[in-house]
Formats: structure tokens, C-alpha cells, sequence
């Protein structure tokens, strides 16, 4: 069922969620189900079960489908990441554009560690790890944030790298040109 997406601003947003601790639950499957349909109505790269108001560590990004509007993205396989754990590699941190769909229509430079490894859980109560970077693992930054409370404006170092996707796009802001990812963002509020 698609669910509304709570917007900055919704105390819920700002809660540090619970670890997941039955995986075989019915109300797993129900909130998995519910995240799908959300993030597809949304056309989102990712969301977190906050976003819908449900206190739980349980993330989902990615598409097994191929993005014709993204051909240069790298792609990100769909996943379900539940308990999360992210350890950072290498210690490089880039600049790139996010936006987020509970901060509609806007967009901004965020720092984010280049490569990392995570870990955690999928539907079925599978531990599983990956060693990823780029867009890949900003995606991943961005959403677990979200089950500590964080919403990426909370990560912006340099505001006039912030504003509306809108204006972005007409050039008003600067565009960074460091990263691959950055064209990601600009036609959706990604996650
Ligand atoms: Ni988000």
C-alpha cells in the first residue's frame, strides 16, 4: 500500500529507530510491501521506514531495472538492508547532490565517504555484506541516516549548494563537477 511520506519537520523523522528483531513477522512483510509500493509510486532511489512513520531499522534502495534516464549511473541492485552497519574505506569523503522525499523539491551538495563497506540483514533474516562506492554508497549514507535521525540538510557544509531543485536545474546554483553522481538528483526527489 502506498503510504505518505512524512516532511522535515515531523518530530518522527528525528527518532534514532529500533533494530529489527523478529524477521519472519507478518508485520515485516507488510512494511517491506508498503516501502516497495511507496518508493516506486515516488520513483525514490531508496527509503527508510521512518519516512512512512514506522520506528524500525529497515531501509530499502536500488532497482533491478535499468534506468534509461540514468544510462551513466552506476547501478544499484534492489536491496533490503535491514540493522545496518556502515564502516567507511579508505576514509575519502566527496561531494554530491542529494534530495530526499521528505524534503520535496530540494537539493543539495552533501559530504558523503566515498567507499565503505555495510552490512546487515535482508527480508529473510540473512546477514549479508558489500563493499561498495559512488553512488552506490552515498545512496546507502543516505538512507541509513535516516533510521539515526538525520535528514541530509543536517550534513550540508556549504549552503549556497542548497536550493530548489528547479532553480538548480535553470543554473542558478552552481553545479560541482567532482562527481559522477551528481546528475543523479536533479529530476526527483530521490529518497
Ligand atoms: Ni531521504
Amino acid at each position: 500500500m502506498i503510504k505518505p511520506v512524512l516532511r522535515m519537520g515531523d518530530a518522527r523523522l528525528l527518532r534514532v529507530a529500533l533494530p529489527v528483531l523478529d524477521f519472519d513477522s507478518v508485520e515485516l512483510s507488510a512494511l517491506l510491501r508498503d516501502m516497495r509500493d511507496t518508493m516506486a509510486h515516488l520513483d525514490g532511489a531508496g527509503l527508510a521506514a521512518p519516512q512512512i512513520g514506522v520506528d524500525l531499522r529497515v531501509v530499502i534502495f536500488g532497482s533491478d531495472d535499468v534506468n534509461p534516464r540514468y544510462p551513466d549511473a552506476s547501478p544499484v541492485p534492489g536491496t533490503v538492508l535491514i540493522n545496518p552497519v556502515i564502516e567507511p574505506l579508505g576514509g575519502d569523503v566527496e561531494d554530491g547532490w542529494e534530495g530526499c522525499l521528505s524534503v520535496p523539491g530540494l537539493r543539495g551538495v552533501v559530504p558523503r565517504w566515498r567507499a565503505l563497506r555495510y552490512s546487515g540483514f535482508d527480508e529473510h533474516g540473512k546477514h549479508f555484506s558489500r563493499e561498495v562506492d559512488g553512488f552506490h554508497a552515498r545512496v546507502v549514507q543516505h538512507e541509513c541516516d535516516h533510521l539515526d535521525g538525520i535528514l541530509y540538510p543536517m550534513r550540508i557544509t556549504d549552503f549556497s549548494q542548497f536550493g530548489f531543485a528547479d532553480e538548480i536545474s535553470n543554473g542558478v546554483l552552481p553545479t560541482p563537477t567532482e562527481t559522477s553522481t551528481h546528475d543523479i538528483q536533479n529530476e526527483k526527489d530521490n529518497s
